[in-house]
């Protein structure tokens, strides 16, 4: 069978890998999965049933278990619309502090490595590139300035009717940064193959151009 083509894109918070990695999928007409979402369901699935974000043994059952759909750009949980939750940054920082547990990790794997059907995949997070998938063809560390990426942030709220303050959002998303890059399993960083693209200065089109450009640079013909 032949191998299906995945590329990754791994980065910190805000750096603009969901919109990267969805509009580079779109393109090329392939499968996208934002894996953040599964450790974001996982906090959200969590919170419903009561659950403690260290209980290990009860977070990996419920991982294990999500009854995650994704339809038409909304995501359900177990029959409820959670797409506005899911997003929310507390959200963020309840999957962040979830997310370095191995057993947690373990349970999504298959569903990640699951998602990877021809004719190819794009898949954004942390560990697409070290982890999930390490043998893919293309992998991307995007990055961009803390103050870029609270800024992006700060806008994504304004357009949600959520007054935010910049500082304190830089703030908190460094703190989710360094949670993730220093945690044992899987953690933030880029793969040793990886190439790196600082999108600060880049629009969203001249970042697909890039990564579009990459990918046909590794086509045989
Ligand atoms: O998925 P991640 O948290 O890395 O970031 P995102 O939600 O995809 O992107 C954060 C915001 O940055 C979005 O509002 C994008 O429109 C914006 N943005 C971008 O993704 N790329 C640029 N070159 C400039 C802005
Ligand atoms: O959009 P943003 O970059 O803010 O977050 P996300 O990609 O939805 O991920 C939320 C949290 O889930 C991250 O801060 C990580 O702790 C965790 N995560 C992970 O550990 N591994 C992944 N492949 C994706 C997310």
């Amino acid at each position: 069978a032949r191998a299906v083509p995945v590329i990754c894109i791994d980065g910190p918070t805000a750096s603009g890998k969901g919109t990267l990695a969805a509009a580079l999928a779109a393109r090329l007409g392939w499968h996208y999965l934002d894996s953040g979402a599964l450790y974001r369901a996982t906090a959200l699935a969590a919170r419903q049933a009561g659950v403690a974000l260290d209980d290990e043994a009860a977070l990996a059952r419920l991982a294990a278990a999500l009854p995650l759909r994704f339809e038409a750009g909304r995501v359900w949980l177990d029959g409820r619309d959670v797409s506005e939750a899911l997003r929310s940054e507390q959200t963020g920082m309840d999957a962040s502090a979830l997310a370095p547990l191995p057993a947690v990790r373990a349970a999504l794997l298959n569903l990640q490595r699951g998602m990877a059907r021809l004719p190819g995949l794009v898949a954004d997070g942390r560990d697409m590139g070290t982890v999930v998938f390490a043998d893919a063809p293309l992998k991307v560390f995007l990055t961009a300035s803390a103050e870029t990426r609270a800024e992006r942030r700060y806008k994504q709220l304004a357009a949600k009717g959520i007054s935010a303050n910049i500082a304190r959002l830089r703030d908190d998303l460094q703190a989710r940064d360094a949670r993730d890059a220093s945690r044992a399993a899987a953690p933030l960083k880029a793969a040793q193959d990886a190439l790196a693209l600082d999108n600060s200065c880049l629009s969203i089109e001249q970042s697909v151009q890039q990564v579009l450009d990459w990918w046909q640079d590794r086509q045989p013909f």
